[in-house]
């Protein structure tokens, strides 16, 4: 890449192809002792260059597992099929050391966890000059001197000297805002960052939110947001892809998933976003129940058990993701057009009190929908 990144100068890498990156029916079994968990079942979207695509579900909706699956670091047993293309190339034909090179340079990844990407044994400014070092040829004095700027540019005070500590002399938002350093030290194309935030707190996953917003656009890097949240996403995406059982079940814009869900399930998640309502108190919609084993799923919609709008059909056949109303939204219901203009609250039961399950989701307060 360019290496233009703390000037401000956007690189032009992929900008002038639609695409910087594109996933094509992918599929990530693993072979268990249980029997076969088909964790991914034909993932596919596109990311063009400088959008960010909030990829969101419940845990073990298989999020990480494909997000590993673009980088090539599924374990050694994952069965992967599909097309992960970058340019001209399916990543997913290419050997290891060829995958190597994409990973920092190409696409970077950010974990939950920071210390996954940090080794607690070097400092903080090291760590980001090697990384600047393996793609580059600088010398260590003026990667250094690089790794300074990225920790300013993400917000870490005093830079200058905080470059000489170690992880261990950094609070938790600041070792993740270290890794945001890292991740964009080689000007990748594409950040994935996967529940950045989430073992944060809520004041401190703000600010990495808002490095993660100036990373960005500094490096003009689109981006793959995954979290299990919809408020993380809400003001950062541009396109929001909905995922249950290893599928996607509703792709849209940020406005379409938002304002127009067409798949009960993301009602479920807007639901269940927490709310200062009436009086100020904190009030939870939860869907009730809990994902199927990815084990022997049986015939029909995965989300049929949990569905307040569920219909005989809904047990035999599984829906594909189709266009809604509104070109670009694309939705994986049998009775999808029902949802015009139905609220979480209208399929959802509110709890009664303060983060108490409700008794009984029912299905009273469901929409009619017709077979
Ligand atoms: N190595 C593995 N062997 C067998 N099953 C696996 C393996 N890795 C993941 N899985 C299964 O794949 C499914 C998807 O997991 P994944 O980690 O992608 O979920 P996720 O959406 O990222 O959840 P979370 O929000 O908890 O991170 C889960 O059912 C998980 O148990
Ligand atoms: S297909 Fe049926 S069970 Fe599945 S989300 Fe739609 S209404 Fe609910
Ligand atoms: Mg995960």
């Amino acid at each position: 890449m360019s290496g233009e990144l703390v000037d401000g100068v956007v690189p032009p890498s992929v900008s002038n192809r639609a695409n910087v990156l594109e996933v094509e029916n992918l599929r990530v079994d693993f072979p268990t002792d249980d029997g076969l968990v088909r964790a991914v079942r034909g993932l596919s979207y596109t990311l063009a260059p400088r959008e960010v695509l909030g990829i969101v579900g419940e845990s073990g909706s298989g999020k990480s597992v494909a997000s590993l699956a673009v980088m090539g670091l599924l374990p050694k047993n994952a069965r992967v099929s599909g097309q992960v293309r970058f340019g001209d190339e399916n990543l997913l034909g290419l050997s290891e050391s060829a995958l190597a090179r994409y990973r920092g340079e190409h696409i970077a990844m950010i974990f939950q966890d920071p210390m996954t990407s940090l080794n607690p044994v070097y400092t903080v400014g090291w760590q980001i000059a090697e990384a600047i070092r393996a793609h580059r040829n600088v010398s260590q004095r003026a990667a250094l001197e690089k790794a300074v700027e990225l920790l300013r540019l993400v917000g870490i005070p005093q830079a200058a000297d905080r470059v000489h500590n170690y992880p261990h002399e950094f609070s938790g938002g600041m070792r993740q805002r270290a890794v945001i350093a890292c991740a964009i030290a080689n000007d990748p194309d594409v950040i994935i960052a996967d529940e950045p935030t989430t073992a944060l707190d809520v004041t401190v996953q703000a600010q990495v939110l808002e490095s993660l917003r100036i990373a960005r656009e500094r490096t003009g890097a689109a981006m793959i947001l995954i979290t299990h949240d919809l408020g993380v996403v809400a003001g950062q995406a541009d396109r929001v892809l909905v995922m249950y059982a290893g599928k996607p079940v509703e792709v849209g814009t940020a406005d379409d998933v938002f304002y127009r869900p067409r798949m009960p399930y993301t009602l479920g998640l807007l639901g269940s976003l927490p709310r200062l309502d009436v009086g100020g108190r904190r009030r939870l919609t939860p869907i009730q129940g809990s994902p199927p084993s990815l084990i022997n799923l049986p015939p029909g919609c995965p989300f049929a058990p949990r569905c307040p709008m569920r219909q005989p059909i809904c047990q035999q056949e599984e829906p594909e993701l189709r266009p809604t109303d509104h070109p670009g939204h694309l939705a994986a219901c049998h009775f999808s057009d029902s949802l015009v203009g139905v609220a979480p609250s209208d399929l959802f039961r509110p709890t009664a009190r303060d983060d108490v399950l409700p008794e009984d989701a029912g299905d009273s307060a469901a929409p009619e929908v017709t077979a």
